[in-house]
């Protein structure tokens, strides 16, 4: 398994990807939305942005922004997340891995990391990144599976079963992993939805 089984994974199974998951995707998306804040003048990241469907539920639920960077290392993904919106200015797109970024130290106002982070081949290197892109003061949302309970059976199945890197954390590695980095966590949830387990974890650049 690596990297590349995961990115090939995702660009074969880009166009149908929102209609297949359209159910978890809804649940997932309106978990964060009610969680997110940002003002007009945020510049934003989406790490794996995926075909920009978040970026469209910020914009259907009128959160205003300065720009939005959709980041994903699948160009099948990305492509979509393209078409999507093309021609506004306010959102442009790039394609690093998330351990990877290249983007300058303190660019971003938010951070965000939405049902990706079990696929991450170096979660601590990844939280580094999203650490030195992060503005002072600036916010971090990372919400993904949780292997706990049950949802640990269901994970072993899962990750038997497809090509992608399958890492899920429990909440807890995840908060441990996300203060190690040097963010400061300012709320955490956990809940089930159908067989999944999740958290969202809310982090600050001090
Ligand atoms: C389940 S999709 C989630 C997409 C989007 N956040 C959403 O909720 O619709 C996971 C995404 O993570 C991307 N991804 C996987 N590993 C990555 C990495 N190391 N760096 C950046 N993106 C990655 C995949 O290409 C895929 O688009």
């Amino acid at each position: 398994m690596s990297d590349k089984n995961t990115t090939d994974a995702y660009s074969r199974g880009a166009r149908k990807y929102e209609i297949k998951w359209k159910k978890y995707l809804d649940h997932t998306h309106s978990k964060l939305l009610a969680e997110f804040e940002c003002t007009p003048e945020d510049k934003i990241l989406d790490v794996s942005a995926g075909t920009g469907l978040f970026a469209e539920h910020l914009k259907e639920a009128g959160f205003g922004f300065r720009s939005m960077t959709l980041n994903d290392v699948s160009a099948g993904m990305l492509k979509l997340a393209r078409d999507r919106f093309s021609g506004i200015e306010s959102i442009n797109f790039h394609c690093d891995y998330a351990e990877e970024l290249s983007f300058e130290p303190n660019s971003f106002d938010v951070v965000v990391s939405m049902n990706a982070f079990h696929n991450y081949a170096g979660q601590e290197r990844a939280l580094e990144q999203v650490q030195r892109v992060l503005k002072p003061g600036g916010q971090f949302y990372l919400l993904d599976w949780n292997r706990s309970g049950l949802f640990r059976v269901v994970n072993r199945l899962i990750k038997l079963s497809v090509p992608e890197i399958i890492n899920t954390r429990s909440a807890s590695e995840a908060k441990k992993m996300v203060e190690r980095v040097g963010l400061k966590v300012e709320s955490e949830q956990e809940w089930s939805y159908s067989y999944w387990k999740f958290f969202l974890i809310r982090a600050s650049k001090k």
